[in-house]
């Protein structure tokens, strides 16, 4: 990019057939304007759409991912689909913010089929936002190399992401049939409990997985990790322990250095 010249963010859209889609074809049948960076991606449902899907898509360079669905309780499947991609981004953006990503790049709306307007106006302002954040990585104050393994530690976690998704961290289902459902999401997936629950599963995972991967490049002491990772002395040494404990690091006393487990002695 030349000096001056404005950034262009790479962003994709994946929007579900029935409300978002067609949100995005009114808009476009009624010549409403909105940034040509941003490519869509139409799949059935928002429910289709997994955490390895955002994950995938900003290792391949993107810069924005946007995620398009009906209003809540208006999915046209049994399972409401909604919900389950309601969940998953809520999950995947804290996994950002805890990788050191801008969790502001994974979004989520609703969008009905007659509201080309609102397509417009939601992609204009998220298409500004990521204008201004500035690529993937180098806004976070990340290497390529750095931004690569935070990445590679969130995609190892996927399906225990999915398996945790869920079970342990599903919304209670009468909180669909609340007044105002988005609230009372907004309020569960803030709540205290939520974020108990993350950390003590996918919270652990990722540290877990972050910790085998720095490992993978040299043995390290837990002061290292502590200083790469960018965790306190304590956390560093509860997730070790639990990687011990789970066969996945070991401590060469020779070394006096952590490394993989199944790294050769
Ligand atoms: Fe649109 Fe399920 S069909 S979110």
């Amino acid at each position: 990019m030349s000096a001056g010249a404005e950034f262009v963010p790479k962003i994709v859209g994946i929007i579900c057939n029935w409300c978002c889609y067609g949100g995005a074809d009114l808009c476009g049948v009624s010549r409403f304007q909105y940034p040509p960076f941003i490519r869509l991606i139409r799949v059935m449902c928002s429910g289709r759409i997994d955490p390895g899907h955002a994950f995938r898509a900003f290792s391949k360079g993107m810069d924005g991912v946007f995620i398009g669905g009906c209003h809540l309780n208006d999915c046209h499947y049994v399972t409401n689909g909604n919900y389950d991609a309601l969940g998953m981004v809520k999950t995947c953006k804290k996994v950002m913010e805890r990788a050191g990503l801008n969790p502001e790049r994974l979004r989520l709306e609703w969008v009905s089929a007659g509201e080309g307007i609102r397509f417009a106006n939601i992609m204009n302002e998220y298409g500004a936002r990521m204008q201004k954040l500035g690529p993937l990585g180098k806004a976070e104050g990340l290497c390529a190399k750095d931004l690569r393994y935070r990445l590679q530690a969130a995609t190892a976690i996927v399906p225990y992401m999915r398996l945790v998704l869920s079970e342990k961290l599903k919304a209670p289902v009468h909180l669909r049939s609340s007044g105002d459902p988005d609230q009372a999401h907004e309020k569960f997936y803030d709540s205290g409990e939520f974020n108990r629950l993350f950390d003590e599963t996918i919270g652990e995972k990722l540290a877990t997985s972050r910790i085998v991967l720095l490992l993978r490049e040299r043995p390290q002491s837990a002061g290292e990790i502590s200083e790469r990772l960018g965790l306190s002395a304590a956390e560093v040494s509860k997730h070790l322990k639990t990687s011990s404990r789970q066969g996945l690091v070991r401590y060469d006393t020779g070394l006096r250095r952590y490394l993989p487990a199944d790294a050769p002695s």
